[in-house]
């Protein structure tokens, strides 16, 4: 069990006494003095309470060459309104060549849209013209190279150097830079595809996949149940499959789907875990696609085919947590939906949580509590760079913001905590039946921050009148301070871990004589990501010398690494900081290491100059997200 916190340090910094002026947001101020309608999503144009999108079908051809998906999306809509005579959709950077409108099984005909101008976060709003009755629409288009949601990955960039590698991220808002929709998670769909790729690739969709069939780069793809357009996602590359349990396999290169196996080969495992906590899997398979290094995430939960980082397949399955966390999200996130970004801790916290329920079951609570560990100090550092007060609690107004940029650990860890202080109030048994009651009593449904209060009031808060006051829900949930009764965990091994380098830092403990041989990369992190600001070069090379870190082949313990290395100033470690921030794309690991590039002048001339070079191997999604650290850090 959790024990009460003995990471003193954390509880201060997270306690918030250090407040900044939150600022009005820019791009639509004027929205945001009108009151917030929760159940609206102000992320999107889409008219949903006039149509609602019940199935989409794909019809796209692939062209590596032009970097252009051209083809067609057509919606089958459930009308909602007699009278309404337009749909709005979104689309961003899309080239819409005609749309076509027709009414039940009746022949399309030619109808009138518009596009609005373009938003910077949001894209143009495409308004189509809907004769009377008219429930299903078809329009011809092409995206452009820049999509947003896309990232066309040069043959040099893949394991295999032979072949070109497509791949979609849509999660928040970017399923409308390739596919023009309602693209909000409000509205759910099932879809089918027709994919017209290079005859020696595959297409893989988040959806029923046939590894068995042939390879003519022609591929159908149906998945029957209905998802948020943030969970559509396609891959087109030189893949193979291999199973590794009964309902579980990867996908990936020829030389990368080896050691993905072995790394993953307790998702089986995880997954009965799963349905013991939340109930049955109903998405049949789960399988993992490995995507080439420029991935900018680590994984990505598309329902049946998990998008993963290959950064994750250390060969020590020290980073299965990722999986785990994927996993989750079957229940938390794909079954239940934030209705909209607003509510994304919903997805993401209650995902971190259960991440964690599935490592104690499978790898022991000590494992466990070292992620747990770890994620608290991820906290500390969301909470620092907070750059508006108000983000710093679960749910806010995100008016006229952009939610790559609003992202940050806070929806993550702080949901996390806030579960498991439920957990510590009513006991785990009580508390495990009320997460899976509302698993249950929501599947495939949308749901808002105030739903989840609400049924947490009715089945979990009346069980027990007293125990949780209604405004201690409400200051988890709005405020910007953590409440000071969290229940933060305490890792062992950690413990000693700190011993050491207490040791260590006070010179009685030699380097060589540092007792880092069990450790795995989550003690390494542990141990660097908590030395002291005034650590010397000096000191810093002694441990280079010994443990060969600027070498570390693991990508976290390199991460951790190479911050103290750039802290310090130890100048050998630059040219493997450069090989790295030159091959990964992955931002859990590019953004730390930039936020502390930038900190000199120095430094911030080494993140300009690597970063002109590294930027066209990143994801649209990692450009802008580096290009906001050095921009934030000229100002
Ligand atoms: N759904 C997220 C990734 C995401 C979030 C993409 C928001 C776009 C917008 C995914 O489940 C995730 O949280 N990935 C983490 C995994 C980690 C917390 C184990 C990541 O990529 O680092
Ligand atoms: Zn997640």
């Amino acid at each position: 069990m959790m024990r009460a916190s003995k990471l003193a340090a954390a509880a201060l910094l997270l306690s918030g006494c250090a407040q900044q002026p939150s600022q009005a947001p820019s791009a639509t101020a004027a929205a945001a003095v009108e009151p917030l309608d929760i159940q609206r999503d102000y992320h999107s144009y889409a008219n949903t309470r006039e149509f609602r999108t019940e199935h989409l079908l794909l019809d796209l051809g692939v062209d590596f060459s032009r970097r252009v998906l051209e083809g067609t999306v057509e919606l089958r809509l459930q009308r909602l309104s007699a009278t309404a005579a337009e749909l709005v959709l979104d689309t961003r950077d899309v080239d819409i060549a005609q749309v076509e409108a027709a009414a039940g099984q009746g022949t399309w005909t030619a109808t009138t849209f518009t596009l609005d101008p373009r938003d910077a976060i949001l894209g143009s709003a495409l308004r189509i013209a809907m004769p009377p009755a008219a429930d299903r629409v078809r329009i011809r288009y092409a995206t452009r190279p820049e999509a947003s949601g896309l990232q066309w990955v040069t043959p040099e960039q893949t394991a295999g150097k032979k072949h070109p590698f497509l791949y979609t991220q849509s999660q928040a808002i970017h399923a409308r830079s390739w596919i023009p929709s309602q693209d909000t998670p409000l509205v759910r769909s099932t879809y089918e595809a027709r994919i017209r790729t290079p005859k020696q690739l595959l297409a893989v969709m988040s959806a029923v996949n046939r590894p068995e069939q042939k390879r003519d780069g022609d591929y159908r793809i149906r998945m029957p149940q209905p998802v948020p357009t943030y969970l559509i996602a396609l891959a087109v590359g030189d893949l193979k499959f291999r199973p590794i349990g009964k309902r579980s396999g990867i996908y990936a290169e020829r030389s990368v789907v080896r050691g993905a196996a072995y790394e993953f080969e307790d998702t089986e495992k995880m997954i009965d875990v799963g349905e013991r906590l939340m109930g049955p899997y109903r998405w049949s398979r789960y399988d993992m696609l490995v995507l080439p290094p420029s991935f900018p995430y680590g994984g990505m939960e598309n329902p049946r085919l998990t998008f993963l980082t290959p950064t994750s397949i250390v060969g020590d399955k020290s980073g299965v947590a990722l999986i785990a966390h994927e996993l989750a999200h079957s229940w938390s996130g794909n079954l239940v939906t934030n209705a909209t970004w607003r509510d994304f801790w919903l997805n993401e916290g209650t995902t971190t949580y259960l991440t964690y329920r599935i490592m104690d079951e499978i790898y022991g609570q000590a494992r466990g509590d070292m992620e747990r560990a770890l994620g608290q100090q991820q906290l500390v550092e969301a909470f620092a760079q907070a750059t508006h007060d108000g983000d710093k609690a679960l749910a806010f107004d995100q008016r006229g913001r952009d939610p790559d940029e609003v992202f940050s650990s806070t929806p993550y860890q702080r949901g996390h905590l806030f579960m498991t202080y439920l957990e510590t109030k009513f006991g785990r048994a009580r508390f495990d039946a009320f997460l899976r009651g509302w698993f249950d009593a929501h599947a495939f449904q949308s749901k808002t921050t105030e739903d989840f209060i609400a049924y947490l009031e009715a089945k979990l808060l009346a069980s027990d009148p007293g125990l949780v006051p209604r405004a201690k829900i409400d200051e988890w949930i709005y405020a910007s301070a953590m409440p000071a009764d969290a229940v933060y965990a305490q890792s062992d091994a950690f413990a000693k871990v700190d011993a050491q380098r207490a040791a260590w830092l006070a010179g009685t403990l030699p380097t060589a004589r540092l007792k880092t041989r069990q450790w795995t990369s989550h003690e390494w992190r542990h141990f660097l990501d908590n030395m002291p600001a005034e650590l010397t070069a000096a000191r810093a090379a002694e441990l280079d010398r010994q443990f060969k870190l600027t070498q570390a082949p693991n990508n976290y313990i390199a991460t951790s690494w190479f911050r103290v290395a750039i802290r310090t100033g130890h100048a050998p470690a630059l040219p493997a900081i450069e090989r790295f921030l030159l091959r990964v794309g992955r931002m859990l690991f590019l953004n730390p290491i930039y936020r502390e590039l930038v900190k000199t002048p120095d430094g911030l001339a080494f993140a300009q100059r690597v970063f002109a070079q590294a930027r066209p191997r990143y994801h649209p999604i990692g450009q802008a997200s580096v290009e906001r650290i050095i921009k934030d850090a000229q100002k």
